[in-house]
């Protein structure tokens, strides 16, 4: 079975797809792995490294003999039609709003899987790109929020004088938003964070950070049973934004993580808000891609409300690519495995397997995953697994 791992072909995208750990167990179920020159180069990963654990270096044009091709984005319409017909495709495939794109891997043949879609099974847990990326995620949040403040984190006494420690809040507590609690937290920041989910508030106190939340009613209820959060009533987000604009007048770094599958990011901080902070305070947006939870905020720029800083960057993850590419690339790796024959390293699709029927989005010619297959234009239908909201430009 011959595999290719492409060069990202999208400039913004400093991740791959293979490490070298992930080529040495490809090749010892007999697989034939090739990379493109300079695959790993933004993620520190030299060809070098990449042919002593197994691997030719090769061109784009292996991409045209590949059987099974591992990227970090969705390939492109011209990507994918040069791949070859019944080549299996994994990525983050990002179809909400790419329906196009999905139809063009449809008619190049491809059987591409969505691993964003990864049902949060236990077994599946390795598998689970979301998950991976949103942790780094998390931690890059604070590195960045940190290099944008003006004063030190921890509280620091000096022979003259003492700085106080930073105040961070942090908003939203799913996988990024408790790593960010917890890099925070070992930077000495004072860290409080809320959620509409009351499970998360057990997380939060656990990591040593105060939980900061309206606990109504509706917040009982705010848990969906695959564990995501429900979009609020208009009475809860204004108690919300009542509670958050007291509070965040008195904080240092704001990270807002707040998503809802299949919907816009809450917006939960104003401008108001936003001028309400102390000169050199930064907030830094995790949701910019999905619309963002802060006025103001513009993907892929830091914008200057007074002397407020407001970091919306793009791909995340990809800004810590050395470690986001070694756990993505795991993760791709996992999902394979369950695909290969350990015998024969041959290749065999199980169409009834619950993970490849809920991430499989294109197969024989055809779109067949039930979000999409009816569908143009399907982006208004509710979603059964989560969009990826991370790592499109990508980066979850
Ligand atoms: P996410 O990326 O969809 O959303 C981030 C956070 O924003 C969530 O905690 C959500 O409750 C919160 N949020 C939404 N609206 C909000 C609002 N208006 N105000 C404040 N916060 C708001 O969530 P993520 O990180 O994917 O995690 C969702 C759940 O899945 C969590 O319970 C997590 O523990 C669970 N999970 C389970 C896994 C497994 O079982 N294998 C793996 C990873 C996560």
């Amino acid at each position: 079975m011959n595999i290719f791992v492409p060069k990202e072909s999208n400039s913004a995208e400093t991740r791959v797809a293979a490490s070298p750990d992930t080529i040495k167990k490809l090749v010892s179920y007999g697989c034939k792995v090739s990379v493109e020159k300079g695959a790993g180069t933004l993620s520190k990963i030299t060809d070098e490294a990449f042919k002593s654990a197994g691997a030719s270096i090769a061109t784009s044009k292996s991409a045209g003999t590949a059987d099974v091709v591992l990227k970090v984005l969705r390939p492109t319409p011209a990507e994918a039609k040069k791949y070859k017909k019944g080549a299996i495709v994994l990525a983050s495939m990002d179809p909400y709003g790419n329906e196009k794109d999905v139809e063009a891997m449809a008619k190049a043949g491809l059987s591409s899987f969505a691993m964003e879609f990864m049902p949060r099974i236990t077994r599946a847990q390795v598998m689970d790109v979301l998950s991976s990326q949103a942790n780094l995620a998390g931690y890059q949040a604070i590195i960045e929020g940190a290099a944008h403040y003006s004063r030190a984190l921890p509280m620091m006494m000096t022979a003259a004088g003492t700085v106080a420690a930073a105040k961070c809040f942090v908003m939203g507590a799913g996988v990024a938003g408790l790593q960010a609690i917890a890099t925070a937290r070992r930077l000495g920041a004072v860290v409080t964070a809320t959620d509409v989910r009351p499970a998360a508030k057990e997380q939060v106190e656990s990591l040593g950070a105060k939980f900061v939340a309206v606990e109504d009613e509706e917040f009982k209820q705010a848990e969906t049973a695959g564990g995501y959060a429900k979009e609020m009533s208009a009475e809860y987000k204004a108690k919300q934004a009542e509670l958050v604009a007291n509070h965040i007048a008195k904080q240092d770094i704001v990270v807002t993580t707040a998503l809802i599958p299949g919907r816009p990011a809450p917006r939960l901080i104003t401008k108001e808000m936003v001028k309400s902070m102390q000169p050199g305070s930064v907030l830094i947006d995790l949701a910019v891609e999905r619309g963002g939870n802060v006025e103001g905020a513009k993907a892929g720029e830091v914008v200057k409300i007074d002397d407020v800083s407001i970091v919306g960057y793009l791909n995340m993850p990809g800004r810590i690519a050395a470690s986001a590419s070694l756990l993505y690339a795991k993760n791709l790796l996992a999902f394979l495995e369950t695909m290969i024959d350990k015998e024969s390293g041959k290749l065999s699709l199980d169409l009834e397997d619950e993970l490849v029927s809920a991430t499989l989005l294109t197969h024989g010619g055809k779109v067949v995953h039930p979000n999409f297959k009816s569908a143009a234009p399907a982006t208004k239908k509710a979603p059964a697994k989560k969009p990826s909201t991370k790592s499109s430009g990508a980066a979850k």
